[in-house]
């Protein structure tokens, strides 16, 4: 099947950045929000965002253009019925992902592949809610959507070879590089990252060093961009925390329990850069 209209749900950081991306190279693109105003902070935010892509030279003058004229936007998910792609970046909620599911199933033609860019969510799960769970697919896009290179293909147990196929080729048209991953908690990705932060953490309880010397040692010794403290105030604890909740409880594994102190700066509301105060402070 010809891809051309893609309908992308939920128009938050994550949302926004794939209507982006996917406009700038050429699919007409619904972004869709239940949320009047993140509609608008969404369009407001490509048009920043392309502008200063383009004037960096990353992105051609069509590719701007596309950007500009290739995206509308609506409040009911019934402006997905003629997409010939769904990709849902609603906040992480099984409950709220189960309904969104379910209407696409019921909204969409029964021959549209259903993505969704779940961090930590079972995409057999989201399979079982539709019935289509073949055609239910991760596509997990990173953060900036428009810098990042990868997005990790998650295949929940249902989900068909020709699917990831179909999947895995949109992701090399949008420019990207895919990644197979089986739908395993926390996939590949924060599988290893998570667990990584979280030891941080652990290591700033128990006195190791301090926060800027557990991020210079990881930084400069392995050459990693960021320390794992400056990133978990990046993510936000709250995700970082959620994760490792998931970890624990879908692999049943102590070694994934999240760190006493990651727990206790998430009670107090210290959730990193969106807080303005995380294992650093912001203005
Ligand atoms: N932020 C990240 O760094 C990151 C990275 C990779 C994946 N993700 C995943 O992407 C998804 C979205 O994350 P985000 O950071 O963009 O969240 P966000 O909070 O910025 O945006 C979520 C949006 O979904 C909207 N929404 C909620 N219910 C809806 C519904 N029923 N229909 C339509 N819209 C609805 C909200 O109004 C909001 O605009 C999550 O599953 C998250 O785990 C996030």
């Amino acid at each position: 099947m010809d891809i051309e209209q893609i309908a992308v749900i939920g128009a938050g950081t994550m949302g926004n950045g794939i209507a982006q991306v996917c406009a700038a190279y050429g699919y007409r693109v619904t972004l869709i929000d239940i949320v009047p105003k993140q509609l608008e902070r969404a369009s407001a935010s490509i048009q920043r965002s392309v502008e200063k892509l383009h004037s960096k030279g990353r992105l051609t003058d069509e590719q701007r253009e596309a950007a500009a004229t290739n995206i509308s936007t609506s409040t009911e998910i019934t402006a997905a019925a003629d997409a010939d792609l769904a990709i849902e970046a609603v906040l992480e909620s099984l409950t709220i992902k189960e309904k969104v599911f379910a209407e696409l199933d019921q909204i969409t033609r029964p021959d549209v592949i259903l993505a969704s860019n779940t961090s930590s969510i079972s995409i057999t799960e989201l399979g079982a809610v539709t019935r289509r769970p073949q055609q239910v697919i991760g596509m997990h896009f990173m953060n900036p959507v428009p810098l990042m290179q990868l997005v990790e293909v998650i295949r929940g147990l249902e989900t068909s070879d020709e699917t990831t196929a179909t999947v895995v080729a949109l992701t090399e048209k949008l420019g990207k590089t895919p990644v197979e991953a089986q739908d395993y908690p926390g996939f590949i990705s924060n599988r290893i990252l998570c667990p990584m932060i979280n030891e941080a953490v652990y290591a700033l309880m128990e006195g190791v060093g301090t926060v800027e010397a557990i991020d210079t040692v990881i930084k400069l010794g392995m050459n990693h961009p960021m320390g794992p403290l400056t990133l978990a105030d990046l993510i936000g604890l709250d995700i970082v925390l959620n994760v490792m909740n998931v970890l624990q409880e879908g692999l049943g594994d102590d070694k994934y329990r999240p760190c006493p102190l990651l727990k206790r700066m998430v009670a107090a509301g210290h959730l990193g850069r969106k807080s303005g105060r995380g294992f650093y402070t912001y203005d």
